[in-house]
This record gives structure tokens, C-alpha cells and sequence, in this order.
């Protein structure tokens, strides 16, 4: 029998090379933070990458390459594929409640693993809106002067900074909810593996 494609090639590739890049970024980004910490927090050593500030820009800058071309790629290809449209939307609070109450009551169906419920469209937006927020004041925090209005819109630089940190914690908060999802329907897990 003829399995259907759940998710194409290039979502797969993308999707993998985008946890690859987050992984990266998070990592180094928290030796870099800590060579300046803002908060009364810091990040032990074993959990960053790169090993000193020096190091940790390099792994930073590198994979920033990374995540920002497979992202731009992922996005064109949703858009010019109408898959945008046809996976994520319509979205509305009613149906977000509607499938949030059916989740908790363990009354979601996972029957269909080509259609995403309301919950998962809106956690998915989250992540690709907080990618994009995390690259633009990134961009901000890199190139500081070539990019005075994005740093005027972010706040200015030291606010741009903590912009950047807070749309770190959501990420880390996302793939924290997100790996509890897959391991609650593996399922799903083998999809974005093998396709199907
Ligand atoms: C090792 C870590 C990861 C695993 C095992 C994993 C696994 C998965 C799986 C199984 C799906 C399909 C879920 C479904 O059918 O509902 C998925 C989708 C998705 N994941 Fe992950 N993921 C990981 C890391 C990440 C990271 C770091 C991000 C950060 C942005 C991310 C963002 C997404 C998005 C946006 C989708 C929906 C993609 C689309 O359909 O366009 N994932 N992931």
C-alpha cells in the first residue's frame, strides 16, 4: 500500500538543520552571555559551547549562517508551496481553547498526522515568529551601527540585548514542551524522520 507523505523532503531537511542550529546558537549564546552576565544568573560551564568568550563567538557566528539561510529557505518554500496557508491556518482563540480542553482531558486526536491541531499551529507560529525575533536583534547586537533603525525599533542596544535574551528563554521553553509533545506521541517522531 502506498503510504502518503506526511512531510516532504525539504521540511524534514530543514526542520533537522534548524534543531541542529538552535542547539548551537543557545549553547554558545550562553558562554557569550555569561563573559557579561545582566541578570544574577549564569550558565555553568558544562552546558555552554565554545569554551571561552572568544570561542563562543566563533560557534555563534557560524551557525547564525546556519540557522538564518535554512530559515529564509523553510519560509520561502511555505509560502511558495501555499503549505503556509494550508498547515497553519485558519487559527482562531476558539478553536486554540476548543483543542487546549481536549489536550488536558486526553481527548486529542493524533489519528491525522498531516493536519496540525489549533494548539500545535499556534505553538509552531510561536517558534517560527521567535526565530525571526531572535535573528533581528541579533542582527542588532552584531551590526549595531549599520542597522540604526532596527536598534531604534528594538529599544536601542541594551534593551535590543535583553530582547534577545528573552527570545532565547521562550525558545528553550519551546523545544522544553515540544520534546515532551513528541515523546508523548513518538508517531509523529518517525514522521519527521522517514516522511511518513
Ligand atoms: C531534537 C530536537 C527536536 C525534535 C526531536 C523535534 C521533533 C519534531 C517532530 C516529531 C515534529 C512533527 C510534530 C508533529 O507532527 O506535530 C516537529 C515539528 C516542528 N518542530 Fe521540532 N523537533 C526538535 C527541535 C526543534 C527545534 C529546536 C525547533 C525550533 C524552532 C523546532 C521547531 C519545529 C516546528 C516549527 C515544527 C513544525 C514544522 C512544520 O510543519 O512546518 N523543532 N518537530
Amino acid at each position: 500500500m502506498n503510504v502518503p507523505v506526511v512531510h516532504p523532503l525539504w521540511l524534514r531537511t530543514t526542520h533537522w538543520l534548524n534543531a541542529v542550529a538552535v542547539t548551537l546558537m543557545v549553547m554558545s549564546g550562553w558562554r557569550i552571555y555569561d563573559a557579561s552576565p545582566f541578570f544574577d544568573i549564569s550558565f555553568s560551564a558544562g552546558i555552554t559551547l565554545g569554551g571561552w568568550l572568544g570561542g563562543a563567538l566563533q560557534w555563534h557566528f557560524a551557525a547564525m549562517w546556519l540557522l538564518a539561510a535554512n530559515g529564509v529557505f523553510y519560509l520561502l518554500m511555505n509560502v511558495l508551496t501555499g503549505r503556509l496557508r494550508s498547515k497553519f491556518f485558519p487559527l482562531s482563540p476558539a478553536a486554540i481553547l476548543a483543542d487546549l480542553r481536549a489536550a488536558l482531558a486526553g481527548r486529542l486526536s493524533h489519528a491525522d498526522l498531516s493536519r496540525y491541531n489549533a494548539v500545535q499551529r499556534l505553538a509552531y507560529l510561536f517558534a517560527i515568529l521567535d526565530v525571526a525575533l531572535l535573528i533581528a536583534s541579533g542582527l542588532v547586537l552584531w551590526k549595531s551601527v549599520q542597522f540604526p533603525l532596527l536598534r531604534e525599533l528594538l529599544g536601542g542596544y541594551e534593551t535590543a540585548r535583553r530582547v534577545h535574551f528573552f527570545a532565547m528563554a521562550a525558545m528553550v521553553a519551546f523545544v522544553a514542551v515540544h520534546l515532551v509533545m513528541v515523546a508523548l506521541v513518538p508517531r509523529t517522531l518517525v514522521a519527521m524522520i522517514r516522511g511518513r
